[in-house]
């Protein structure tokens, strides 16, 4: 298995694992660090029936924006798994200073464990993790076991455009992918391109600032954090211009629920 501090440094856009210890310092100005809260929350609300008693797991939960903000204008629990302690601290004090600290529990936790015991929610989200639970046939699988019969799955991720280049999955892709996996594509949100650009501008100039005082500091690690900045400058090219930043809104179809109703009554 690769190691956990690869697969960390890779969903962080971070090409060497040697930048970890840094992360938290030169992210400390944002919150979002992936999935928009506002996409989330509007195909949440627009398609779930949302009450106080849906549970929702927030898996890779980042600094909580999304799992905050679901809590607060949705009024529903939420859990949120990170394995970056420092997130989860970031993320304890947002829920406190939005008066939903009732409603979030946030926990320090590898996701690839989280997975094979986290069970029986309503919705399960994994935002702009890439590949932490492996393929996205792995990924979707690992999901699904996390939700009740009927259950969610919200997934950030992306359309790739040319079926012959394999690093994203284009649309027709996905749906293959979604139809072996027993799930229903319900709807989906694709990211606006101006959005993505103006944000990309807010993040990078956020990024720049804590970045520049780090090499100033530290000028033996300049090479290594002038990599990071040419590495996030990469992944906002290729969401700008080669892939479509999507959040798509899932769910168990079925097919999963007779076999699941199959095995209860043998078992
Ligand atoms: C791009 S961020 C997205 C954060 C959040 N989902 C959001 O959309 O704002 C990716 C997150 O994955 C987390 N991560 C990576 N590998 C992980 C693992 N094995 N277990 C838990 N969290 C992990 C990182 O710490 C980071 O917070």
């Amino acid at each position: 298995m690769e190691t956990i501090e690869a697969v960390i440094a890779r969903s962080l856009t971070a090409k060497s694992t040697e930048l970890l210890p840094y992360l938290p310092y030169i992210l400390q100005d944002l919150w979002e660090l992936g999935a928009s809260p506002k996409d989330v929350i509007e195909l949440i609300t627009k398609h779930i029936p949302v009450s106080a008693n849906t549970q929702v797991l927030d898996l890779a939960c980042g600094k909580g924006a999304v799992s905050v903000n679901l809590a607060k204008q949705l009024g529903c629990h939420v859990k949120g798994i990170d394995i970056m302690p420092e997130f989860i601290d970031y993320a304890i004090e947002k829920a406190k200073a939005y008066g939903v600290a009732s409603l979030c529990a946030f926990v320090v936790g590898d996701i690839r464990a989280s997975v094979q015991v986290e069970q029986h929610y309503d919705v399960v989200i994994l935002g702009a993790a890439g590949d932490v639970l492996g393929h996205p046939a792995t990924t979707l699988n690992s999901l699904k076991k996390t939700v009740k019969q009927h259950g969610y799955i919200i997934l950030d991720d992306a359309y790739g455009i040319d079926d012959n280049d394999n690093s994203h999955p284009t649309k027709r892709q996905w749906l293959e992918i979604f139809d072996k996996s027993g799930l229903k594509l319900l709807a989906e949100k694709i990211i606006d391109e101006d959005e993505c650009i103006a944000l990309n501008q807010v993040q990078q100039a956020c990024i720049l600032k804590r970045v520049n005082a780090l090499k100033k500091r530290y000028p033996d690690k300049v090479e290594l954090l002038d990599g990071y900045i040419k590495s996030q400058q990469d992944e906002c090219a290729l969401l700008e211009n080669d892939i479509y930043g999507v959040t798509m809104l899932l769910q168990k179809d079925d097919h999963d629920e007779t076999l699941d109703s199959v095995q209860l009554k043998r078992g």
